[in-house]
């Protein structure tokens, strides 16, 4: 089969070995913290210093990180292959930029802010603060352009074109925890399409591909790319 569009899901575990912490390894940002607590807008309204104080220590963090061997293989990929390759990724990070990638942020990004009033997004400042005002409505509305749990991800509507119409679905780097993303495997192969997952080790939802490869991104990745190219 020809492979023409490859479409791309990454999670927590492609940026790992950037030293960003993932979700639920062990020592990971959920045992550290309660989705409750700091990753609901119910949290929110409830706590907002708590949750800016969160997202604004997760920023600061990003901003420090560089791409690793994962994140350039795969904006190498995007640029040299000659079909089509579609990055969807879970992660609020921008390594996947910073190596030189267009991704879809579904879970929103670290590096915009967000207006809960109009709905405007700008570039988020190091440190956002509590009453921040929108720069388009003024509203003292400034809210993490990120998606929270009880929350819709973004370009969901696109994101089912390019499922429907993709010819390998890759997995990278996610638990398979977290819906819909973890869907998607199902809605690639429903379409027809082949289905890989790179991962640390087997996932929730490592039955549901046609071939399993683990080990760590900064290996499997390149490797993987580098066979394709
Ligand atoms: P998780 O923390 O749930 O899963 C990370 C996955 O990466 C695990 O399966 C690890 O085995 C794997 N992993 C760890 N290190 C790796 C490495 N060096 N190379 C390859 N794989 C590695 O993170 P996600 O699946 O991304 O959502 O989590 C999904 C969503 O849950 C996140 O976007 C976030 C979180 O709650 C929201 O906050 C809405």
């Amino acid at each position: 089969m020809t492979i023409e569009t490859i479409t791309i899901l990454t999670g927590a575990g492609i940026s790992a070995e950037s030293g960003i912490a993932t979700f639920r390894d062990p020592g990971g940002i959920w045992a550290q913290y309660d989705i409750e607590d700091v990753a609901t807008p119910e949290a929110f309204a409830r706590n907002p210093e708590l949750v800016l104080d969160f997202y604004n220590m997760r920023r600061e963090k990003v901003r420090k990180a560089k791409p690793n061997a994962a994140h350039h293989a795969l904006a190498k990929l995007q640029k040299s292959y000659p079909g089509t390759v579609h990055i969807i990724t879970q992660n609020v990070d921008n390594l996947h930029e910073k190596g030189g990638a267009e991704v879809i942020h579904m879970h929103g990004a670290h590096h915009t802010a967000l207006c809960a009033a109009c709905g405007a997004r700008w570039p988020a400042p190091p440190a956002m603060a509590l009453h921040d005002p929108c720069p388009e409505c003024g509203q003292p509305a400034t809210r993490p352009d990120v998606v929270w749990f009880g929350e819709v991800p973004y370009h969901m509507d696109r994101i089912g074109e390019i499922l429907q119409s993709t010819d390998l679905f890759v997995s990278i780097g996610t638990s398979g925890a977290v819906y819909p993303a973890a869907g998607f495997v199902r809605l690639a192969r429903a379409a027809g399409a082949e289905a890989l997952e790179l991962n640390l080790e087997r996932s929730e939802i490592t039955p549901l591909f046609t071939e399993s490869r683990h080990g760590p991104a900064t290996e499997l990745v390149p490797a993987w790319v580098d066979g394709l190219l």
